[in-house]
């Protein structure tokens, strides 16, 4: 919960809700920004699974690589400081796709987009912004509900950032994965994912990342911080302590009230009438 008010913690850049975290002139440049064919970019809308997928795409790789905080967090330096790393980059980012770097785009650089149902991701989301500092103080679910379902909230809309990405389904440079996927069946994603990056993986290896990809695993390695506390993969806090809550599929229940998911229902199978989701 913040002591800073709305005005001080967002602002909005070409129509969407960030925080102060990322500077207008860093979101300004990011079109100039150069990419690299072998840069992996991991996207996502907050809330739908990030960390654990970088941490599971990490381990993957035998060779020297930088997972970096996201594009879009820290001021207009941060994107010198990226282009001095040398070793391959693997960059989170939770922008829509109209804003992502052209040079990403143009260089058919390898993307991983995670979804999470957004009943869930819209929980997991009104519980960071009350543990988060750095995001505006919300006093009830009832409110934040309200926020989410119009868009008002970090990153805008769910819908819109998902359409965004889905309308490029079908490039061979994008994999689009479910969290919800990966909880039922995580040695099967890992596989696929190092299949999508040309990585040889062998399955005794992939048993061994989806052991240490655990929640519990995770949760216990920020705790003890066997990991760097300050390193997060979401613009919105650099304490990983804040994003380790629940890890479960369906805590929508405990939160929606039966009005609440009617009004959800009628709103997604209206924005999502022209999508194969
Ligand atoms: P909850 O708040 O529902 O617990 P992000 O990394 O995009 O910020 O997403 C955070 C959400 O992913 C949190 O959801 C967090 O608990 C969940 N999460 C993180 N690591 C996980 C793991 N290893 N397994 C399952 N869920 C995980």
């Amino acid at each position: 919960m913040s002591n800073l008010s709305k005005t001080e913690l967002i602002h909005m850049f070409k129509g969407i809700p960030f925080t102060t975290r990322s500077s207008p002139e860093l979101l300004n440049s990011l079109d100039s920004f150069d990419a690299r064919e072998d840069d992996v970019l991991l996207v996502s809308y907050p809330k739908s699974g990030t960390h654990w997928l970088a941490g599971v795409i990490t381990k993957l790789y035998s060779t020297q690589v930088t997972l970096t905080s996201p594009i879009e967090f820290g001021d207009i330096s941060r994107l010198e400081e990226l282009n001095k790393l040398s070793s391959k980059r693997i960059i989170p980012t939770h922008l829509a796709y109209n804003m992502l770097p052209p040079n990403f785009k143009n260089k058919k650089c390898k993307m991983i987009y995670i979804i999470r149902n957004p009943k869930d991701t819209a929980v997991s989301m009104y519980h960071y912004y009350r543990d988060n500092p750095n995001l505006p103080t919300v006093d009830t679910w009832t409110a934040f509900f309200d926020l989410f379902m119009k868009g008002d909230v970090v990153c805008g809309s769910w819908f819109d950032h998902f359409l965004s990405w889905e309308e490029h389904g079908n490039e061979k440079n994008i994999l689009f994965l479910f969290y919800e996927d990966m909880k039922k069946d995580l040695s099967k994603i890992v596989k696929d994912i190092s299949l999508f990056l040309d990585l040889y993986v062998s399955d005794n290896d992939i048993q061994d990342i989806c052991k240490k990809s655990s929640f519990s695993e995770m949760k216990n390695d920020t705790e003890k911080e066997n990991t760097d506390p300050n390193h997060t993969v979401c613009s919105l806090t650099s304490n990983r302590k804040l994003i380790f809550r629940k890890g479960a599929v369906g805590d929508w229940k405990n939160h929606f009230t039966p009005k609440q998911n009617r009004r959800f229902e009628e709103i997604f199978n209206e924005k999502m009438k022209l999508s194969k989701m």
